[in-house]
């Protein structure tokens, strides 16, 4: 298996993802609107902009490619807006995995790494979280998500293109010597916000609600770093290579952190004091998400190797030196 298709390759875990192959010496090939994407961000790969909804682009890309697997990470990921806009997130997410799989189809090729997430569980019923658990999304992205796998599931049956759809828990971190990182716009997420507050881009980081059942009363979440979680796409790949069974498999390390000891472990790494406001809950928060990673251990032989320091270390490394992301 030499050639990969990564839609969505421009993007923060896709472009991690094409590090990665081009490192291990795949031939990669990127599938990517842009529209969150950066072109800078794609490091040792051909890159193709486009939508992947589109089929005759999609006809074009694997007419002029070998391809031998894809892998998807083309897709819109805010929760709080899929809430206000489902058709928008139905559209894009499931819409361009059908566009996906019908080229697939048409050109024979079986195999696809699938961007899912934790969002399918919505709020889940124990912790650690297991595949096995249900599956009832509280929001359109988890559900365009969880849509997206019952399609993987039937195209399995019918056309035989096998998946595994990796359920991500809270990625973040950076690769620190291929020089990528995140730059989302706006950016949302917990990790760079506190560091946007290091770097004096805000004066504070709003901690949204310490009346949640845990320890200290703030949402605790399972963060994974971003290297740790390409590198489960590419056992992934290999597993499906070799004949593996389709299915689903949480990517997180299995523990969890609340939202004030991630501003805390990032006032120690950076050493600024980074000062934090409790402000009302995010709609939409489950108050805990703890991955068992027992799945991708045993079935993928994944072993997550970076902890929240590192994490945190290597996102300090990108967001100091890339103040502005990609611009600046
Ligand atoms: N948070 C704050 N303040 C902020 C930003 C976030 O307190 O300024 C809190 C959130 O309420 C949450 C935690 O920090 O408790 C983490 O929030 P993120 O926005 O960083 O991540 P989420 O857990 O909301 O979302 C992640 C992925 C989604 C995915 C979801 C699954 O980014 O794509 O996990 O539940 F859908």
């Amino acid at each position: 298996m030499k050639t990969i298709l990564v839609a969505g390759g421009a993007g923060y875990i896709g472009s991690h993802m094409v590090a990665l192959l081009a490192e291990r010496g795949y031939r990669v090939v990127v599938a990517d609107n842009l529209c969150t994407g950066h072109w800078q961000a794609v490091k040792g790969a051909a890159l193709r902009v486009g939508d992947v909804r589109d089929a005759a682009f999609l006809d074009r890309v694997f007419g002029e490619f070998p391809i031998d697997g894809v892998i998807n990470f083309a897709a819109f990921s805010l929760v709080g807006e899929s809430v206000g806009d489902p058709l928008k997130y139905y559209g894009n997410n499931v819409g361009g995995a059908v566009s996906l799989l019908t080229a697939m189809k048409n050109h024979g090729v079986d195999k696809i790494v699938f961007s899912s997430t934790a969002a399918t569980y919505g709020e889940p019923e124990k912790q650690p979280i297991e595949e096995t658990d249900r599956t009832d999304p509280t929001n359109p992205y988890g559900a365009s998500k969880l849509a997206i796998e019952g399609l993987l599931k039937w195209c399995d049956r019918a056309y035989g293109i096998r998946y595994a759809a990796l359920r991500y828990f809270n990625a973040a971190g950076a690769n620190t010597e291929a020089d990528i990182g995140e730059d989302h716009h706006p950016e949302t997420h917990l990790i760079p916000i506190v560091l946007q507050c290091a770097l004096g881009k805000r004066d504070h980081v709003g901690i949204f609600g310490d009346d949640y059942p845990t320890a200290d009363g703030t949402c605790v979440r399972d963060y994974i770093h971003v290297r740790d979680l390409v590198s489960a796409h590419l056992l992934a790949l290999e597993y499906l290579d070799r004949g593996g069974e389709s299915g689903p498999f949480n990517l997180g390390n299995g523990n969890g952190y609340s939202v004030r000891e991630i501003v805390e472990a990032a006032r120690r790494v950076t050493g600024q004091p980074i000062p934090a406001v409790v402000e009302s809950r995010r709609a939409g928060d489950p108050s805990t998400l703890i991955a068992s990673n027992a799945k991708a251990r045993e079935v993928l032989g994944w072993v997550p190797e970076r902890g929240l320091e590192t994490i945190i270390a290597d996102a300090w490394a990108w967001h100091r030196g890339h103040p502005d992301g990609y611009g600046g």
